[in-house]
């Protein structure tokens, strides 16, 4: 059965996802030509993200580019909720930040939500989110983000400083808002209708800490503008400005349908697996393939509902002409999928091989980058300079 409809919430993404109805049911912009004409400008050159519409809408980043321009830098802000380890689709966010970094030489504020997975996930203690949040910490200096410029906290780690500015926020933002913009119920736990407010504070955290309002720009998939939608209404009643966001789509798992989801063991693809466990999981993937190898060679396969041609379009085949050479191969039956899917585990055993020598790595330089309550955070980021 085709499944028509389709989910995407900041906790659950499922079913065959109609972006274009998730643009205007979410009041999102698409990002255009010119508004990426205007990014080139300044980063002087355009991420495959971007030509690809991996990165496909917005609020407000024509604002932040022409602050920007004036001289009035941005900051980054993204995050990630620690409920286990890190897939390849969390990655696409965060490689797109990186590349933020370098080109606009900005900082990054990372918040690790372990609260909320803690509030979200019945199968999580508290003790567990907040280790995961170190794990995962890994994964981002993996990325090689510049210690300089950035900052990785964990919400219980740095809840002090937090918190002071949740309650504000969180006074401003009723039970009806709550319920109309994540579904949340009469018996959520009161955790869950708090916790979006401790998602809207790094929008806020470096204007509160420097005095003066400065501009912040938000990566991620489009699962999370919902917290930012409460911000944008909420932070302009505390003086402060909207943040701008940046929304990705979803890498697939490699089943039919949906988000990589860490919750479906074999459709995700985690940074710590096995040269095996890629092998096995892509080799089991939902193609766009026939049902046999001979009707395949005749009548060609079909890369447009393929999980793997998603992979190589997203991730793993960022060369225009490489892309399309195994697109028409596919169309022509000229591939068959078991050599396409044993190209893309050779090519994500590529990747993880380099991303655990790094992952590895970081276990040393993790420090350089975390902060909890007793750093002082006024002028943290010029003294590391
Ligand atoms: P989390 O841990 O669910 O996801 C971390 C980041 O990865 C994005 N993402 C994906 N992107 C592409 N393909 C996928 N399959 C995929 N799955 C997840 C998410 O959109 C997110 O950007 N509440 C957040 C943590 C958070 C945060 C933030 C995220 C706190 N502050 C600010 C973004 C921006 C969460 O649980 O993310």
């Amino acid at each position: 059965m085709i499944d028509t409809d389709f989910k995407v919430t900041p906790w659950e993404v499922s079913g065959d996802i109609d972006y274009e109805r998730v643009v205007s049911e979410f009041g999102v912009s698409l990002l255009d030509d010119k508004i990426i004409q205007s990014i080139k400008k300044y980063a002087n050159e355009i991420h495959p993200f971007l030509k690809r519409r991996v990165f496909f809408a917005h609020r407000d980043l024509d604002w932040i580019l022409k602050e920007y321009s004036q001289g009035n830098k941005f900051y980054l802000y993204t995050g990630r909720g620690p409920s286990g380890g890190v897939h390849l689709g969390h990655l696409v966010p965060w490689i797109f930040t990186k590349w933020l970094q370098d080109r606009f030489d900005v900082e990054l504020w990372f918040q690790m939500t372990d609260d909320e997975k803690f509030f979200f996930n019945n199968n999580i203690t508290l003790e567990d989110a907040n280790r995961f949040s170190y794990e995962n910490a890994l994964d981002v200096v993996a990325l090689d983000f510049d210690y300089k410029k950035t900052i990785i906290f964990s919400d219980l780690d740095l809840s002090g400083v937090l918190y002071r500015q949740a309650a504000k926020i969180a006074k401003k933002i009723t039970f009806s808002t709550i319920k109309a913009t994540f579904g949340l119920t009469e018996n959520s736990n009161i955790g869950q209708i708090f916790y979006t407010s401790m998602q809207a504070v790094p929008a806020i955290l470096k204007s509160v800490i420097e005095e003066r309002n400065v501009p912040c720009l938000i990566p991620q998939a489009i699962d999370q503008d919902p917290h930012f939608r409460v911000a944008r209404d909420v932070l302009p009643k505390l003086g402060f400005n909207k943040p701008a966001v940046i929304h990705s789509i979803f890498l697939p798992g490699l089943e039919q349908y949906g988000k990589m989801s860490a919750s479906s063991e074999n459709s995700a693809i985690f940074t710590t697996d096995t040269e095996n466990e890629v092998r096995k999981k892509v080799m089991n993937a939902f193609t766009g393939g026939r049902v046999s190898a001979k009707e395949q060679r005749e009548l060609g396969g079909n890369p447009d509902v393929c999980s793997v041609y998603k992979y190589y379009y997203i991730l793993f085949m960022l060369d225009d002409s490489e892309l399309f050479e195994m697109r028409s191969k596919c169309i022509n039956g000229e591939i068959i999928c078991g050599e396409c899917k044993m190209i893309l585990s050779e090519k994500i055993n590529k990747y993880l091989r380099h991303h655990q020598e790094k992952r590895d790595r970081a276990k040393k330089l993790l420090d350089k980058y975390t902060i909890t309550e007793q750093v002082d955070l006024k002028g943290l980021i010029d003294k590391r300079r």
